[in-house]
């Protein structure tokens, strides 16, 4: 896919720095990938890019092992755009001076545009807010090079050589803090280096739909379905592409949220009309889990049986070839890491789904270059409902990860219907969706309390909402004491079994999200 359309490379030189970048690219409509820093001048001859953009990165450009670029690529002569490192090596390459500083510079910075016809800042205000985080600076731009702009810190904030395309700003326009940053990169991408913005859904969908059809040719595929978002924008596209060529298997351990495996098969066998094999397999997985307290443990049971279940059914089938999967392009960057040695390491990647002795199928990566953003709105495109589409996370052990201790049928009534409400008033309430994630944990525990004129002894529920960015760190949401005691009066009131609801006040660090 990414060769036959036109892509801008991004150039690694600090991993984190780079997909952000990347994904602000595609923001603007136009393909962008990420490449290891020690890609060469031929290696981008061959991939013909249409701008290349060099990435912040964590290092000093004087630091021992800086990494460094094959400085032939600027003679290719592609449109460059340097961010921040990616500008002092720039400067460096191309015969200019990046002086050793003390001081650094770090957050908000009031940037002044010196060269009103640089086309980065056309149509910009002159003054304006950008964000910065650097020590080192350019002190002398190239031969060739105009400062197009200055802070009061940083003499040459940003510098261009339009004769030859390269641009380069050492502050962040991939950033939220620089608000007309996204402008400045449309800029470069529009203007300067020609690109229209035709990387749309529609366009994702019509290449991913015939790339899987040129692969798969009239072989059978097979997808494991659980309800989330990936595996479900999987299935679908597929379908598009494929139709009855495409079996799904959802493999239901039972350990879904109320009524979640009714809406899977719902979705997928009434309304797109997939041939859809709908596994029960609660009985099953329960009489594993019988008794296991150990929260790896129940993990560890519960990954192994899936598989051994999926693939029950998928060797049951005759003639299948494929088997598709919900890869996304941060697992084969992060999988991959950024030295050109990643070729290896994203092989194990794909080892990760575990075929049993004997058992082998190819793979099909349809999402292998989405982030997850837009795997939401290729679902959506595709008519996915949003509660699929915009499903928060949810852990593969499903609710025995949220029943502390063993877990049982009668807890997992109990916590399914607790849940169920939880998930109901939060959402009523949250309508922007600011809630990273939100869930109800059965402890192990019972406590007293009274209820009309008896005396109960019964089990607690814990609400847990946080917010989150992603997933790393997150806090507890600040959720107003109405919506708690609105929640906690319909858990009581509804749920048999519970006498007391507890709302959970810990951040990530040091608790984590989830109980287990
Ligand atoms: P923690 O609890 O570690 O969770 O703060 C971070 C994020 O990961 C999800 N999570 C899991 N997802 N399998 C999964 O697929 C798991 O075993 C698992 N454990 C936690 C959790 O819901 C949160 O979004």
């Amino acid at each position: 896919m990414a060769e036959s359309i036109p892509t801008v490379l991004v150039v690694d030189f600090g991993a984190q720095y780079a997909q952000l970048i990347a994904r602000r690219v595609r923001e603007c409509h136009v393909f962008s990938e990420i490449v290891p820093c020690d890609i060469t001048a031929a290696e981008v001859v061959r991939r013909a890019p249409a701008a290349l953009i060099l990435s912040g990165g964590p290092a000093s450009v004087y630091a021992e092992g800086a990494p460094k670029m094959d400085t032939g690529i600027y003679d290719l002569g592609i449109p460059i755009l340097g961010l921040c490192y990616g500008m002092q090596l720039m400067a460096i390459d191309l015969g200019g001076a990046v002086p050793k500083t003390d001081v650094g510079e770090y957050g908000f910075a009031q940037l002044t545009v010196t060269d009103e016809s640089c086309a980065l800042f056309d149509g910009l205000a002159v003054d304006q807010q950008v964000w910065m985080s650097h020590r080192d600076s350019v002190g002398t731009a190239p031969v060739g090079f105009t400062v197009a702009a200055t802070t009061p810190t940083t003499p040459v904030a940003a510098m261009a050589d339009p004769a030859r395309r390269l641009y380069a700003t050492q502050f962040h326009p991939e950033v939220a803090h620089t608000p007309a940053g996204l402008d400045m990169l449309k800029h470069f991408l529009y203007d300067v280096a020609g690109l229209a913005p035709t990387w749309t859904m529609v366009n994702i969908i019509d290449e991913a739909v015939d790339e899987i059809r040129a692969k798969v040719g009239d072989a059978k595929v097979i997808c494991g379905l659980s309800g989330g978002v990936d595996s479900s924008v999987v299935a679908a596209l597929l379908h598009r592409a494929i139709g009855d060529q495409l079996t799904c298997v959802f493999v239901d351990h039972g350990l879904l949220r109320l009524d979640e495996g009714a809406d899977v098969v719902r979705v997928f066998r009434d309304q797109f009309h997939v041939d859809l094999i709908h596994v029960n397999a609660e009985d099953r997985f329960l009489g594993l889990l019988d008794g296991v307290t150990d929260p790896e443990a129940k993990r560890h049971i519960i990954g192994e049986e899936f598989w051994k279940v999926f693939f029950e059914e998928a060797t049951r089938l005759e003639g299948v070839r494929f088997l598709a999967q919900g890869t996304l392009y941060p697992d084969i960057i992060e999988s991959g890491g950024r030295s050109s040695k990643a070729t290896a390491k994203i092989k194990s990647h794909h080892n990760l789904i575990p075929f049993p002795a004997g058992v082998h199928f190819e793979l099909v990566e349809p999402l292998r270059n989405l982030f997850k953003d837009e795997v939401r709105a290729v679902g959506s495109e595709l008519g996915l409902p949003d509660e699929i589409v915009h499903r928060q996370p949810f852990p593969g052990p499903g609710l025995a990860v949220r029943i502390i201790g063993a877990v049982s049928r009668e807890k997992l009534d109990i916590l399914q219907r607790a849940d169920a409400i939880v998930r109901e008033e939060i959402c009523r309430w949250d309508t922007d969706r600011e809630v990273w994630q939100y869930f109800a944990v059965l402890p192990d525990i019972r406590s007293v309390g009274v209820m009309g004129d008896e005396r109960t002894y019964a089990r607690p529920i814990i609400i847990r909402a946080v917010a989150s960015a992603d997933a790393m760190t997150a806090d507890w949401a600040r959720l107003p004491h109405e919506l708690l005691a609105l929640m906690s009066n319909r858990i009581i009131n509804e749920v048999d079994g519970v006498n007391r609801v507890a709302y959970d006040i810990t951040s990530k660090p040091p608790g984590t999200i989830e109980w287990e």
